[in-house]
């Protein structure tokens, strides 16, 4: 079996500086990961990475998806061959509505691929349904894109262009960040309910709280822009216990 994403020794640098530093890790379809890790330990620049975002130079190893070379792809090329990022910092659009952006972005991912566009009745109701099951009401679709949006709202448009794409690598950059209580659940519910055989999470978190909802299969923990720590769920139990100091130490 070809696992769906493959980091070997990845190294990444902004600005001259070397963020990443030989960052190796695997996931396999149907299963959820978990990155931990202390602020800057460069989760957020491998989710970037990954993605596709502009401003990385990547200076050696190497990210396959699916068994392909990830890096010589642009960043919708990616998207369309089922890479979604669910940004910590979601950005706002203005002047393009929610809907427009949701219905060009999905029909352009499914041009690529050589599927029919959706038609724009057929495209209104999947979207409702969903958006139902997400708490978000459609006059907020109306507005701009996560334009005067609150955190949590922005949060859960993340999770609702998820649910839309159906892509086969979620990443989940501290979707719970600014999420109240019954919200966190509403956009775990989402993220379970994407839960396959043929498609894999990472979830990046702070809190094991959010892994109580999204139960995962491995926990990795990064420090200093290298995995140090790979377990099971029960490893982020532990970190909660212990915090990341002997971590440091190791990558140090
Ligand atoms: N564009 C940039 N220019 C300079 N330094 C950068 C840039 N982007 C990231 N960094 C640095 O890289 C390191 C890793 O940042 P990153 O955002 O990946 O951390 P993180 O693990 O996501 O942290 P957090 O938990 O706070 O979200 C930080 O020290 C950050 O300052
Ligand atoms: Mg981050």
């Amino acid at each position: 079996m070809t696992a769906l994403l493959e980091v070997k020794d990845l190294q990444v640098r902004v600005d001259d500086r070397e963020i990443l530093h030989g960052l190796t890790m695997t996931v396999n379809g149907g299963e959820v990961h978990a990155i931990m890790g202390p602020n800057g330990s460069g989760k957020s620049t491998l989710s970037h990475v990954i993605a596709g975002k502009p401003g990385y130079e990547v200076t050696g190893g190497e990210i396959l998806f699916k068994g392909e070379d990830l890096l010589e792809m642009e960043p919708d090329e990616r998207a369309a061959k089922g890479v979604f990022l669910a940004f910590q910092y979601p950005v706002e659009i203005p002047g393009v509505t929610t809907m427009n952006f949701l219905r060009t972005a999905v029909n352009a991912q499914r041009k690529a691929r050589g599927e029919d566009e959706y038609l724009v009745p057929d495209f209104l109701r999947k979207v409702r349904e969903v958006a139902a099951s997400l708490n978000i009401p459609m006059d907020m679709l109306k507005r701009g894109v996560n334009v005067g949006f609150s955190g949590g709202e922005k949060k859960r448009n993340e999770v609702l262009q998820m649910a839309l794409f159906q892509p086969s690598l979620c990443i989940l950059d501290e979707m719970d960040s600014g999420l109240d209580i019954d919200a966190l659940r509403v956009a775990a519910d989402g993220v379970n309910a994407l839960r396959s055989p043929d498609r894999a999470m990472v979830v990046i978190t702070h809190y094991q709280r959010l892994l109580n909802y999204i139960v995962p299969d491995v926990v990795h923990v990064m420090s200093q822009g290298r995995v140090v720590k790979s377990g099971g769920k029960e490893l982020a139990l532990e970190l909660e216990a212990t915090g990341y100091a002997q971590y440091e130490e190791v990558a140090a």
